[in-house]
């Protein structure tokens, strides 16, 4: 595992721990949290991104380092936790975006390889990873912490293993909320719509997502940019949500609210 950087904990700075943090919307947040002058270590199983990020961040003025994790194992989560603790006495916000994306296929196609694979990361891997470090902050009595859904999250979707794994981390989140409120720690989600990241590049490039029927389904006719589920991110682990938990927020350009209301049984003509 590779290490914290020497220079790294300073006592008047806030901490954020970001995984997935190497690319995409955790790169974004990773960038949000340092330019408001916070620490923050990146965890990514990307070695060469996670470190590049972190130099990026540096050469920006920022403090940040990368620290290798595999969310999907649990001694990796342990040591990884250990490696943060050794150089951090508290984590003031975790961000679990460490994810994968999947391919359109029917449930009853569904390889079941493939549905475990996302299962033990995108929701083992966030539950491994909100065990870790609520029990730190349980004993700080203090945290925030930000987990990642999806649209899949409210609406049906032909991902028969992502669009349950997203529901569940809801639901996760729901449930932590209420266990860690208590404490001093809150929880919530955000639900972002379409976002040009590389993984999302990656399955436009694979003819595997028409970035057409994206722009035309959601009310702002545009993708999300990772900044701006990183603000909202940023948000949630501000003063500013200090009564804020237990949510998960869309930001999603309105994709929710445009494919109900297109779906109406009849449309009104447009008069302007
Ligand atoms: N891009 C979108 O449109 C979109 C929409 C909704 C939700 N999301 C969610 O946002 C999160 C980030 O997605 P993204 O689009 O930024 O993808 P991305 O591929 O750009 O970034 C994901 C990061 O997670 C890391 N990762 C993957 N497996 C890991 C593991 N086992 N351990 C540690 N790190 C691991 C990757 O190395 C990568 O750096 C995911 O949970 C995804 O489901 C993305």
């Amino acid at each position: 595992m590779a290490a914290c950087g020497e220079i790294f904990y300073m006592d008047d700075k806030k901490t954020v721990v970001v995984t997935g943090g190497a690319s995409g919307i955790g790169e974004a947040t990773a960038h949000r949290f340092a330019r408001a002058g916070w620490q923050v270590v990146i965890g990514d199983i990307n070695e060469a991104r996670g470190e590049k990020v972190a130099t990026q961040i540096g050469e920006a003025g920022g403090a940040c380092v990368y620290v290798k994790l595999d969310v999907r194992a649990a001694d990796a989560v342990q040591e990884f936790a250990e490696t943060v603790y050794l150089q951090c006495d508290r984590v003031d916000a975790l961000v679990n975006s460490g994810g994968i994306l999947q391919n359109a296929v029917r449930t009853i196609d569904l390889d079941m390889d493939e549905f475990d694979q996302i299962f033990a990361v995108n929701v083992r891997g966030t539950m491994l990873v909100n065990q870790v470090f609520g029990r730190h902050m349980i004993a700080a009595g203090a945290g925030s912490i930000v987990n990642m859904c999806s649209l899949t999250t409210f609406r049906a979707s032909p991902q028969p293993a992502y669009a349950p794994g997203k529901a569940a981390i809801k639901s996760m989140t729901e449930t932590l909320a209420a266990e860690l409120g208590p404490k001093g720690v809150r929880v919530n989600a955000v639900a972002p719509g379409y976002v040009l990241t590389p993984a999302m590049q990656a399955r436009i490039d694979e003819g595997k997502r028409d970035p057409g029927a994206v722009i035309e389904r959601t009310a702002m006719g545009r993708f999300v940019r990772a900044s701006e589920v990183a603000e909202v991110i940023y948000f949630l682990c501000s003063e500013g949500a200090s009564a804020v938990t237990g949510t998960t927020i869309p930001v999603d350009c309105g994709w929710l609210v445009s494919t109900a209301y297109g779906a109406y049984a009849s449309q009104i003509e447009d008069a302007t």
